[in-house]
């Protein structure tokens, strides 16, 4: 099978075509034929090495957590799925590659007719949504939330999540994204450069910036004894300065399945209630991961990176 990873750390030319035999399926896995893949900020951590303490692994690196395909062939255990069904996968690794194994708990099916590049760019970001909102947070409807990054990756998702849930959403990102913000249902708008100085708090603020920077610019936007999340490390003494807020520095757990995500997610991508913005869409070969990786780097334009095989 074809993929595309990397046998050192650095920068995005690290990556190589890497030609592997096809994956030893176990008994609780499928295997999927890659359609198109999804790229994600975390990838570039893998491959930049900031990874190895937390998570130690082995050359060749294939990082890919967001895969759409159709099912090549099933573990002995796999009852609920059959080879030829087209699936969206949420693999753990390995999904920059032409075919990749993926345990039957972390896929769903697709109706024939979903648009693909949309289920591409899914599984991550909208995972993450769903946990944070449904699980991490406690949220109940007319609460109003700020969400730091909205035109990005995560905050996109988090933003039409959280209006399907009710809530009041205020959209704070680069003044570029105002229409976009507009269109997918914030209730306000404020440009990044704006936040600081705005005078306006919120039950709940978000920070889903790449890299999760200002934090304490958030922070003081909560009400007493609201809550704050950062999709990012938030610093103990931050913590310490505003013991009356409740702090949750996101990490996905155990216990978050992902099979009733990706169920929510697309029943309301499929009554056009969710969708997933796409900033660009590249062919499935080595240069395009190369360059796509190299603008995971930057402040790319809104929404996701995606790589599709030509049909
Ligand atoms: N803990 C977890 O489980 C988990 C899961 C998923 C993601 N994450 C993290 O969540 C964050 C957001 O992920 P994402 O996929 O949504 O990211 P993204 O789409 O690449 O970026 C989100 C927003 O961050 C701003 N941004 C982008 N690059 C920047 C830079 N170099 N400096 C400052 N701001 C920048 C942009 O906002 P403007 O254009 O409006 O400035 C962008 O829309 C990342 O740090 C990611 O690693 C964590």
């Amino acid at each position: 099978m074809q993929s595309f990873g990397f046998n050192q750390f650095g920068p995005p030319s690290v990556f190589k075509e890497i030609v592997q035999a096809p994956p030893v399926l176990s008994p609780i896995r499928v295997l999927v034929d890659v359609i198109g893949f999804g790229l994600n900020p975390y990838d570039a951590a893998l491959r930049r090495g900031e990874q190895q303490a937390n998570r130690p692994l082995p050359f060749p690196i294939v990082p890919g957590t967001d895969v759409v395909g159709t099912i090549n062939s099933i573990g002995s255990d796999v009852t609920d799925y059959l080879p030829g069904d087209l699936v969206i996968a949420h693999p753990n690794i390995g999904g920059y590659a032409s075919q990749v194994p993926v345990s039957h708990n972390k896929i769903g099916r697709l109706p024939s007719a979903f648009p693909i590049e949309q289920a591409v760019g899914l599984p991550s970001v909208g995972i993450t949504a769903y946990n944070i909102l449904f699980n991490a947070l406690s949220i109940r409807p007319a609460q109003s939330l700020a969400i730091e990054g909205a035109a990005g990756g995560v905050g996109s998702l988090l933003l039409q999540l959280a209006k399907a849930a009710g809530l009041s959403v205020t959209a704070v990102a680069a003044s570029k994204h105002a229409n976009l913000l507009d269109q997918l249902g914030a209730n306000q708008f404020i440009p990044s450069e704006k936040f600081s100085t705005a005078n306006v708090k919120f039950d709940i603020v978000i920070n889903a910036i790449n890299g999760g920077n200002d934090q304490e610019r958030g922070v003081a936007h909560v009400k007493a004894s609201g809550q704050y999340l950062s999709l990012n490390p938030i610093a103990e003494a931050l913590k310490q300065a505003h013991p009356q807020i409740t702090m949750t520095a996101f990490q996905p757990k155990r216990e978050y399945r992902d099979r009733p995500a990706l169920g929510y997610l697309t029943k309301l991508m499929q009554q056009k209630e969710l969708v997933v913005p796409i900033a660009q869409q590249f062919d499935f070969n080595l240069t395009s991961v190369i360059v796509a990786q190299s603008l995971l780097e930057q402040r790319h334009s809104a929404g996701k990176l995606i790589v599709l095989k030509n049909k």
